[in-house]
């Protein structure tokens, strides 16, 4: 059974800018991601090619300078991708989320994680998953046909170590 403990998310930061990703710092995520700024249209070029969180060659979570892990997701054709993303406990996740088509919400259901998607613009902001189990997440702003089907969700997963 999975007990959802909505209260144990705290959204630390919300925040329209994302600085310039550096070319050459070893991860594959480099794009034209200026400002919180980025063409709708090329994604391709950018970390949102690949929505989830971003992992070092073996597929391990990779730490930014800052501290945080990253995550890109895409909104957009009434879906989010991905449709599941899995995060540790316990570790600040940097969530990176744009828009391909029309204004989406991103709305982590019981907490306050709750941010406005438009295309061209990235908003990041940091959320601590404290605790393991589902977090679901809905797009509340009334986007078109399928708005009500537009859902993903967090696995939010036990620390592998114990402090
Ligand atoms: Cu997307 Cu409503």
């Amino acid at each position: 059974m999975t007990v959802l403990l909505f209260a144990g998310v705290i959204a630390s930061l919300i925040s329209g800018t994302y600085p310039l990703l550096g070319a050459g710092t070893g991860h594959a995520h480099e794009g034209p991601i200026v400002k919180g700024r980025v063409d709708p249209a090329r994604l391709a070029a950018t970390p949102f090619a690949k929505p989830g969180l971003v992992v070092d060659r073996a597929g391990q979570p990779v730490l930014n300078d800052r501290g945080t892990l990253d995550a890109y997701l895409v909104a957009g054709g009434f879906t989010f991708q991905p449709a599941a993303l899995r995060v540790p406990a316990g570790v600040p996740v940097t969530l990176h989320v744009t828009a391909t088509d029309v204004v989406h919400g991103f709305q982590v259901t019981g907490t306050n994680v709750n941010v406005e998607i438009l295309p061209g613009h990235v908003a990041s902001l940091t959320v601590t998953f404290r605790h393991p189990g589902e977090q679901h997440v809905i797009c509340n702003e009334y986007c078109g046909a399928g708005h009500h089907n537009m859902i993903t969700r967090f696995i939010v997963e036990a620390p592998r170590e114990t402090p």
